[in-house]
């Protein structure tokens, strides 16, 4: 390929673990990138709030802005890279860029969950083209799949981990015995975590991510707020050790299903055996299996977080973004996502087998009132373990079944009964089995 001489101006809003790496990937990869472009790309401006503090040796001082306008008024920027992340001022900056004609490349999530809508439309009518790999996956090219590669077939099914520090503090619960909190300071410490790491670890990043899928996958808009959502915070290491005696691993995934008229997403910590394909997805990997009606089952798994591994993706999206540009072809990309409006199935109506732990007195009746329970509600029990004797009759015992295929409503109503017993806490510990 010719390289034309006039180069594709590049600008960062934000220099942090993920701009850091995008401006390593550009300077490192440049001959490369320029040849897979056609054209040099050029970093032009780099925005950040602090303009004395360290950054990678490979940025500039002489880009450094603390004013947006030097970024989005600059006549040699073609593309705006936005690693800031959070809604605002993104959102606004973004908005910008696309009136100003230039191409976009954003890795936040929580923005697009909230507003991807707006954005897409917006770029789509002015022929931008909005890319935004970064956003789910860190490094794995998930968006491309389903933008892409898929654009032939349909999503019948997705189940993603693709909360890298979950699936580290995670990991390193289960295999290194760690505690909740070392392991989520480690996932920190390299760089995985969010700014605000409750978004990781209740489960609101992989709920935005969900929601980016969906668009994708699915062709829907979803209020990320309607995702049910929960986190690992309260996991405790008892259900770990014994979901490995069933030969279950926990993982935490965002499950995205499509019913036609209605669409099931749901963002929990679910157990899987230990031969499901995502079993052995561990520490800072992320995956998303998917199964297409004409492809059949499909994987794909790689690095979901950290600066060079997140930087590939942004980078990519920036190739995409100049190439088209330089075609004279920029947004067809955009003017391509669906955004249909469709109902939530309610968690209610889902069905899953089930890990019930119930802590309840050893004494005789216990367990058959508390299967009796479950059968009047059609939860049916397809293996059971209690462990050992209580020390007295008061002392609980761990009791814990894993039920047949039940309805998400009766599993409810049977324990919220079940919990009124005076012989059984009101703790009992409900994790759903995934078949994947
Ligand atoms: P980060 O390390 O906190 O970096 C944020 C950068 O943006 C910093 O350079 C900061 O400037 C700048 N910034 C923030 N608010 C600003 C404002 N109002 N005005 C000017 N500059 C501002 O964050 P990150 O981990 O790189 O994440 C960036 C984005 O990528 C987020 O949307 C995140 O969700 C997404 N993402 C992250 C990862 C990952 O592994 N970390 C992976 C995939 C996607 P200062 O440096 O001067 O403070
Ligand atoms: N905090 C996110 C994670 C970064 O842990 O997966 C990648 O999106």
């Amino acid at each position: 390929m010719t390289i034309s001489k006039k180069p594709i101006g590049i600008s960062l809003l934000g220099c942090g673990t993920v701009g850091g790496g995008v401006i390593r990937l550009l300077r490192s990869n440049a001959t490369r990138l320029a040849a897979r472009v056609g054209a040099p790309l050029v970093i032009r401006k780099v925005l950040v709030r602090d303009l004395v503090k360290d950054r990678v040796p490979e940025c500039e001082r002489g880009w450094l802005t603390v004013n947006p306008d030097d970024v989005l008024g600059d006549a040699t920027t073609d593309v705006v890279v936005e690693v800031m992340g959070g809604e605002l001022p993104a959102y606004d900056y973004i908005r910008r860029a696309i009136d100003g004609g230039k191409g976009v490349v954003t890795a936040n999530k929580m923005l697009l969950a909230a507003r991807a809508h707006e954005l897409v439309r917006h770029a789509a009518l002015r022929g931008i083209d909005l890319a935004f790999e970064a956003s789910v996956g860190g490094g794995i090219p998930i968006i491309r799949v389903l933008r892409q590669a898929l654009a032939s077939d349909s999503v019948e099914s997705l189940y993603g981990i693709v909360n890298g520090t979950s699936n580290y503090i995670l990991t390193r619960m289960c295999e290194d015995g760690l505690g909740f909190a070392q392991a989520l300071a480690e996932a920190q410490a390299k760089g995985y975590a969010e700014t605000d790491p409750t978004l990781d670890i209740d489960g609101h990043d992989a709920a935005h991510k969900m929601s980016v899928l969906a668009m994708l996958a699915f062709g829907v808009k979803v209020d990320h707020g309607n995702i049910p959502t929960e986190g690992i915070r309260s996991l405790e290491p008892i259900d770990l050790r014994f979901a490995d005696r069933f030969d279950l691993v926990i993982k935490h995934l965002a499950i995205g299903k499509d019913h036609g008229s209605r669409i099931e997403l749901r963002v929990h910590p679910a157990l899987v055996s230990k031969r499901s394909v995502l079993a052995n997805v561990s520490g800072v990997l992320n995956a998303s299996y998917l199964e297409g009606r004409a492809l059949g089952p499909c994987l794909i798994s790689g690095r979901g977080a950290g600066d060079m591994p997140t930087a590939v993706s942004v980078v990519a999206d920036i190739v995409d973004v100049a190439r088209s540009k330089l075609a004279g072809a920029a947004g067809l990309s955009t003017s391509g996502i669906s955004l249909e409006e469709r109902p939530l199935v309610p968690l209610g109506e889902i069905e899953t087998r089930y890990y019930l732990r119930f802590s309840g007195q050893d004494r005789p009746g216990v367990l058959a009132r508390i299967a009796g329970t479950l059968g009047e509600h059609g939860v049916s029990i397809e293996q059971m373990i209690q462990d050992g004797r209580s020390a007295a009759p008061s002392e609980p015992v761990p009791i814990v079944m894993i039920t047949h295929r039940a309805r998400e409503a009766g599993v409810a109503a049977a324990i919220k009964a079940i919990s009124a017993f005076d012989s059984v806490s009101d703790q009992t510990r409900v994790l759903r089995i995934e078949e994947v």
